[in-house]
């Protein structure tokens, strides 16, 4: 029996409607698989916790989330609550910083069932793969005679080991999916940072022969990924350009509601965390209508990285035949609550059996 040890947090809000529902369709995925069992430890760190701890976690916090093999985190913040500059900076972030996350990896893909925002969708199944430590988003930097003279200065870091393991990876997944890495640049208007990075893509390519590349500047891929969405595979991207073209990503799925992401440790000293792209939707909390398909989705992403890739791809296609029958919330055009949903998706799995 393989025993995978996950750490819960549910956080705010929908994560706390959510949440259950993931981790009920995980139980059946194991029970479908058979010799597959989770133990879940559930984290009740949240804005709640704050109120009452006046922190977002207890000072042991990250000891006791290293011992699992995972975090399967919903989502953070209310801002009516817990100003959110705490409330991420104590939980999220910190777990990414400390755990050493450094790379952040989203897909997004033509869903049967889910209509697009775009006229021709396609069939496009992108991963982003996202450097999640450095790059533009430093601390690096700062500010000088407030007031009329004044001046920011923002620098952005980017190391030779930061871009190296990001495209790696990168690669890496392009060998076990269609074959293909694109490289989100900006050589001809940020000098030296970004012919760097150009560099150092060649470089790691030169390792991969059996992989095709391209290179495009981040503005026009922004654009194709509206206009020719199909034709990528994975594409390689800094944190800044990462952070940008993977919301893109979301919205031309159809619903941030459905969009997954991981945040990958790959030295292995620390568990990675999978956690959806949406926030903790304050304003449709309580209404049983949340869409849980980012947190099951983000729950695949989970058993991928355990090598469990034929129960996830399982799990994918239950959730595409739910969405194909209607069973769908709101925000994709549907009716059904959050639990219609799941409880679609744990029926099929059943069947499986
Ligand atoms: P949000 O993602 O919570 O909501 C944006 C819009 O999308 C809202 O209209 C919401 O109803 C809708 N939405 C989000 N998830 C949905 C789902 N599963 N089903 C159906 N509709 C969904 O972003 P917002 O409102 O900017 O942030 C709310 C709080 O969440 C803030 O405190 C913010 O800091 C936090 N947040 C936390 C994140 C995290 O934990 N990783 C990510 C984004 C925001
Ligand atoms: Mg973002």
């Amino acid at each position: 029996m393989k025993k995978i040890d996950i750490s819960v947090i549910p956080g705010d809000g929908i994560g706390k409607e959510v949440m259950p529902e993931a981790l009920k369709v995980l139980e059946t995925v194991a029970e479908v698989h058979g010799g597959l069992s989770f133990s879940f430890k559930h984290y009740p760190w949240s804005c709640d916790y704050y109120i009452e701890h006046n922190k977002m976690m207890p000072e042991d916090g990250l000891d006791q989330l290293k011992e699992s093999d995972a975090v399967f985190l919903s989502a953070v913040g209310d801002p009516n609550l817990v100003p959110d500059h705490i409330s991420l900076w104590g939980l999220l972030v910190k777990i990414r910083r400390e755990f050493e996350q450094v790379i952040n990896i989203r897909p997004a893909k033509q869903m049967k069932g889910i209509q697009s925002p775009l006229v021709h969708p396609n069939d496009f199944d992108l991963i982003v793969v996202r450097e999640n430590s450095e790059g533009e988003y430093s601390e690096v930097g700062g500010r000088i005679h407030r007031g009329e003279d004044e001046v920011a200065i923002q620098n952005a870091v980017f190391t030779r080991k930061g871009v190296e393991r990001a495209v790696e990876y990168g690669f890496q997944l392009a060998q076990n999916r269609r074959g293909h890495v694109t490289s989100a640049t900006k050589s001809n208007g940020i000098v030296h940072s970004m012919p760097f990075w150009d560099s150092v893509f060649e470089s790691v390519a030169e390792k991969y022969p059996d992989v095709k590349t391209a290179s495009n500047h981040i503005d026009a891929l922004a654009s194709f990924f509206v206009t020719r969405p199909q034709e990528f595979d994975v594409i390689v991207a800094s944190n800044l350009f990462g952070d940008i073209l993977t919301d893109v990503g979301a919205a031309i799925m159809g619903s941030i509601g459905i969009a997954p992401a991981a945040n990958i440790n790959i030295n292995g000293k620390y568990p990675s965390m999978f956690e959806p792209v949406h926030g903790s939707a304050p304003d449709i909390y309580g209404k049983g209508i949340a869409n849980p398909i980012g947190q099951i989705w983000t729950g695949k992403m989970m058993l991928d990285h355990f090598g469990e890739h034929e129960l996830g791809n399982t799990l994918l296609q239950v959730i595409e035949e739910v969405l194909q029958d209607g069973i769908k919330t709101p925000d994709i055009g549907g009716t059904s609550s959050t639990t219609e949903v799941s409880d679609a998706i744990v029926t099929r799995l059943k069947t499986l059996k």
